[in-house]
């Protein structure tokens, strides 16, 4: 049977003792094993990989799921880890947070899969509160090419930089940041094949799809009991419109809270900003300029400066 190999950052196996998946080299005859599962893996093996600048180990694609069970478990560790410099720790902790995501929309336990979400979305905030130029070293490592996971760390990363330019509470900024990782979660509930359709979408189509903000807002009510309004409120109305013309609800300005407002900006910039497969991105500098043109009557045009003045480094 042939193998599929997944290329992944030799920094990123920080010798926590058993792996559940196998570790190979690439050699000029084909990929030879070098680290077999289950079995110790010494630090100073590490190193001796990265002291001759190997840099990408392999995976075998049948082990990506204990492969992304073990990003998912060791984020906090990526995030205190004081030898790795600030655009390596926030390329691990990114790729861990995106794998977690994964986890949302892939596993059978919703409620393991949402604690996951919560404890990598928080090591993402405490990150971008203690480093002041943490944030834009984590916009630095995000995947411009769109899955619906990748969308939902990306505006979880977004928001918490706009959360904290605002100068949202800590409180405020852990329920900010849980909500925009999980803005998108009723997407679950939603027929896949309408979702990763590419080619336009008819009006039931895009009817359908529009209903993932009420199944959202269903999902964490029921499966975790969730009552925070803060939550609640930024994934049922991550579409709503300052003009009325959003959805599922079509409320306007004010009742539209401030935490659906922040994630509506960052929802609207990723998705122009990221890659599909009927479109190029936009740049960021373009994404920003259409936006502040464009959007003005549908954005909170204050979080919209705030997010610019945050994307510029500011
Ligand atoms: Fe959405």
């Amino acid at each position: 049977m042939r193998q599929n190999f997944i290329e992944i950052p030799t920094s990123i196996l920080q010798a926590e003792g058993i792996l559940k998946f196998d570790v190979f080299l690439r050699s000029p005859e084909g990929y030879v094993l070098f680290a077999a599962k289950n079995v110790p893996l010494e630090k100073k093996v590490l190193s001796g990989l990265e002291s001759v600048y190997i840099k990408s180990v392999y995976i075998d694609e049948s082990d990506e799921l204990f492969y992304r069970e073990y990003l998912g478990k060791n984020i906090s560790k990526f995030a205190n880890d004081r030898s790795l410099d600030r655009d390596e720790k926030s390329r691990l902790m990114y790729d861990a947070a995106r794998s977690v995501m994964r986890g949302l929309f892939e596993k059978e336990d919703l409620p393991e899969a949402i604690s996951d979400v919560k404890v990598a979305a928080e090591v993402i905030m405490d990150n971008v509160l203690k480093d002041e130029r943490a944030f834009l070293s984590l916009v630095k490592a995000l995947s411009y090419d769109y899955y619906t996971y990748t969308h939902c760390i990306n505006v979880a990363i977004y928001s918490i930089g706009i959360g904290k330019f605002l100068g949202l509470s800590l409180d405020d900024l852990r329920a900010l940041a849980l909500g925009a990782a999980l803005h998108d979660v009723g997407k679950c509930h939603v027929d896949q094949e309408v979702l990763n359709k590419q080619e336009k979408l008819n009006d039931e189509e895009f009817n359908h799809i529009k209903k993932h903000a009420p199944f959202g807002f269903d999902i964490l009510l029921d499966t975790i009991g969730e009552m925070d309004e803060r939550i609640l409120s930024a994934v049922r109305h991550h579409h709503e419109k300052l003009d009325g013309s959003g959805y599922p609800d079509g409320i306007k300005g004010e009742k539209i809270s401030t935490f659906a407002r922040i994630v509506a900006v960052a929802d609207i910039f990723d998705a122009l900003n990221t890659k599909r497969c009927y479109k190029e991105p936009m740049s960021t500098f373009e994404t920003l300029a259409f936006m502040k043109n464009n959007m003005a009557s549908q954005l909170d045009t204050n979080i919209l400066k705030s997010f610019i003045l945050c994307m510029s480094g500011k």
